[in-house]
């Protein structure tokens, strides 16, 4: 059987520090823009599937309809999801991707990594077609930094460029706030 990847790209909202949640874990207030949450949804609505750890599903009226790749230490082997028939659990490791990715029986198309932090990291070593990282002005100065590192010697765009990604394109989501859009690809 041929097997097609889906195209993966990343999705997340940050501090200026490249935070993506505060130190108690929780989702800042100051990270929830509007238009910003207007174009990740959209997004998702593009995407075949998401893939998201345990504590980060995106949300909204849309989140149970759409099919997910959930990521977690408690199975050995991908397994439908016993809560959510649309979702498989994966622990990547003691699975490949593509083994999630089949189980899944999505079309070929986008995959949607919505993060934490270890899951984005985990994405960039499997190979990110695009990444778009949305930069808030608001300060988080500790907590969930986007990819392991960051806020420990690295930025958020250290990270991406050491992982072969350029900035393709920038675009000023939210002139109120000051929030930008950047969007990353391959180099
Ligand atoms: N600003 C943004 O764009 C953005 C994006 C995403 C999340 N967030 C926020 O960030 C906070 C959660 O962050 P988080 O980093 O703790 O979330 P997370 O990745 O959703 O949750 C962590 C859990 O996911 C599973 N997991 C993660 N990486 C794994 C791996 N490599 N292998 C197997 N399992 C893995 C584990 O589940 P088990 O315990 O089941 O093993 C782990 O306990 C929330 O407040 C969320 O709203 C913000």
């Amino acid at each position: 059987m041929t097997f097609k990847r889906p195209r993966i790209e990343g999705f997340a909202i940050v501090s200026r520090e490249g935070m993506i949640a505060g130190s108690d874990s929780s989702f800042p207030e100051v990270l929830k823009i509007p238009a910003d949450q207007e174009f990740y949804q959209a997004s998702l609505n593009r995407a075949s599937a998401v893939a998201n750890g345990r504590h980060s599903a995106e949300g909204g009226p849309k989140e149970a309809a759409r099919r997910r790749i959930v990521l977690t230490r408690r199975v050995q082997r991908v397994t439908v999801d016993p809560r959510n028939p649309k979702a498989v659990l994966w622990n990547p490791a003691t699975a490949p991707f593509d083994e999630a990715w089949q189980r899944l029986g999505a079309d070929d198309g986008i995959l949607a990594v919505v993060g934490g932090t270890d899951v984005f990291g985990l994405f960039l070593t499997l190979g990110y077609d695009a990444f778009f990282l949305t930069r808030a002005q608001a300060s988080v100065p500790r907590g969930r930094p986007v990819f392991p590192g960051v806020g420990a010697g690295s930025t958020a765009e250290e990270v991406l460029e050491r992982h072969g990604m350029v900035l393709r394109k920038t675009r000023m989501l939210d002139p109120a706030t000051g929030t930008v859009l950047e969007e990353w690809g391959r180099e």
